[in-house]
């Protein structure tokens, strides 16, 4: 994977994420989870070193809101479908 990002329409304020990978995952004033390192625009390319954490961050995400993928999202998190 190289980028990634938060549906916040569907994200359901787990708090796992963050949890899971805080140092890619963090959290609104509502307490859904963004992309901190590109504003959640899911444009900027992961760190190696998070990949795998992102991983189990997007499999551990209830709501399946958060998404993966080797192209830029340019912050549309349905991008790919
Ligand atoms: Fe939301 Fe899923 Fe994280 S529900 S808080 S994006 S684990």
């Amino acid at each position: 994977i190289k980028y990634t990002i938060v549906d916040k329409e569907t994200c359901i304020a787990c708090g796992a994420c963050g949890l899971t990978c805080p140092g890619i995952f963090d959290y609104d004033d509502e307490g859904l989870a963004y992309v901190t390192i590109d504003h959640n625009s899911g444009n900027k390319e992961v760190p190696e070193s998070q990949e795998d954490d992102v991983l189990d961050a997007y499999e551990g995400c209830p709501s399946n809101s958060i998404k993966i993928a080797e192209e830029p999202f340019n912050g549309n998190p349905l991008k790919f479908g």
